[in-house]
């Protein structure tokens, strides 16, 4: 029997300096972190500590420092890892971020097997960095792309996923949406795929920070994430994906660290995941990775998961009672079925006019297009605006944001 201490989030409050700062007389009230999560004094120190006692360029010295930098990279790398069910530190690539894991991909696996004719499956819901790359191969390749449609509860329309995937050769889907919080059935849809003989990729940036994440149980092929919405530091995110697969694969950008030998007539590359980090990589941006790692271990994902389903009930439930017949929620109402972002909009004012009015609240949240244009384009929005929960928030945040709507509401409508 698993035990799942809650989550303390007064204690957690006072993890993150940043939200005690006062805004002009206002609390911060920070509900963006499907943007991008504050960091916690843990990843801060990490990381300032690495830098003032540790620091070297990594692989490369055989001094007492660069031994101490490579072994807290490489410890960094084994923990992500472990965190997402690696079987082994191998399958884990060092990226700038989910969107450049998701080109690595399309750089490296999609142009040295995606050829004229080939199909590529994507669904309505995803982000641009799931989209663009593929058109841009598609113009390249002449390859089809084709979509999985919404149902009108914001789930996706999975009725014809057989007949879609029919011929394809890869299917890339998110497994939480950023905009309306939907989590994808990622098992089913990764079965499916390899029933048709198409690979999978999981975009799981907004999955990742927030649920316990097994890639062996998801089956998938490759997984794409960011640390910057885990607590850890903007610059750093990572590629899993099967050894195997990893070592099939063309290298992505070529320089230093990536090689094995360079002569004048070419190169051999080296053992993976190194194969895909040319140049020298983000040392102390892995450490406060791993820091992260390791702080949202300790509260225990299962806790991480149990508040923010409690919240987001809290926050629909709130937002629903206080707004009957002018606002209304683009997602899920189910719990078990969605993450912590809430889309919302109000009859007659755009998103971006309830934000500034937010703001001046001590309120951040996000409004615009969550660079989901083809997303907005199906709900028939130019932008919504977005709270998003995480561990350091609580139903005060919950509170103040609908204290802070009804202003809002009130303003717009003289
Ligand atoms: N993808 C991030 C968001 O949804 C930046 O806001």
């Amino acid at each position: 029997m698993t035990i799942t201490t809650p989550l303390d989030v007064e204690r957690i409050k006072r993890d993150f300096a940043i939200l005690s700062r006062d805004l002009d007389g206002k609390r911060l009230v920070f509900l963006d972190s499907a943007a991008s999560s504050q960091k916690p004094e843990s990843v801060l120190a990490a990381m300032d500590d690495m830098y003032r006692r540790h620091y070297a360029n990594v692989h490369r010295g055989v001094y007492r420092i660069a031994e101490e930098a490579t072994a807290a990279f490489e410890g960094a790398r084994a923990k992500v890892a472990r965190f997402v069910g690696a079987k082994s530190s191998a399958e884990i690539v060092f990226v700038r971020n989910a969107t450049e894991a998701i080109n690595l991909v399309a750089y490296s696996w999609a142009r040295a097997n995606l050829h004229a004719g080939d199909a590529i499956v994507l669904t309505h819901m995803e982000h641009h960095a799931n989209v663009v790359p593929w058109q841009m191969l598609a113009a390249e390749r002449d390859i089809e792309i084709r979509w999985i449609p919404l149902t009108p509860d914001y789930m996706l329309d999975l009725t014809k996923l057989d007949e879609t995937l029919e011929g394809a050769r890869l299917l890339s889907v998110s497994a939480m949406s950023n905009v309306l919080g939907t989590i994808n059935p990622v098992r089913q849809m990764v079965d499916a795929a390899h029933a048709h003989d198409a690979l999978a990729l999981i975009d799981a940036c907004q999955f990742v920070p927030h649920v316990r994440t097994d890639v062996t149980e998801w089956d998938a092929d490759f997984v794409a994430f960011s640390a910057h919405k885990m607590c850890g530091p903007s610059g750093i995110g990572a590629l899993w994906a099967r050894r195997e697969l990893l070592e099939a694969m063309p290298p992505f950008l070529g320089g230093g660290e990536m090689i094995r030998d360079v002569r004048l007539d070419g190169f051999t590359t080296n053992d993976v995941p190194w194969k895909f980090e040319a140049g020298t990589p983000p040392i102390v941006d892995a450490v406060g990775f791993g820091a992260a790692v390791d702080y949202l271990q300790c509260l225990g994902m299962d806790a991480v998961r149990d508040h923010e389903m409690r919240l987001t009930r809290y926050a629909l439930d709130a937002l629903t009672e206080s707004f009957p017949d002018t606002l209304r929620i683009y997602g899920p109402r189910d719990v078990s079925v969605r993450g912590g972002a809430v889309s919302f909009l109000f009859d007659g004012i755009h998103a971006h006019d309830i934000s500034q009015v937010l703001d001046e609240h001590g309120v951040c949240v996000r409004a615009g297009h969550h660079c989901a244009k083809p997303l907005m384009r199906q709900l028939g929005v130019p932008a919504t605006s977005r709270a998003s929960f995480y561990v350091y928030n609580d139903e005060a945040d919950v509170d103040a944001l609908v204290a802070a709507l009804a202003m809002a509401e009130q303003f717009f409508a003289h």
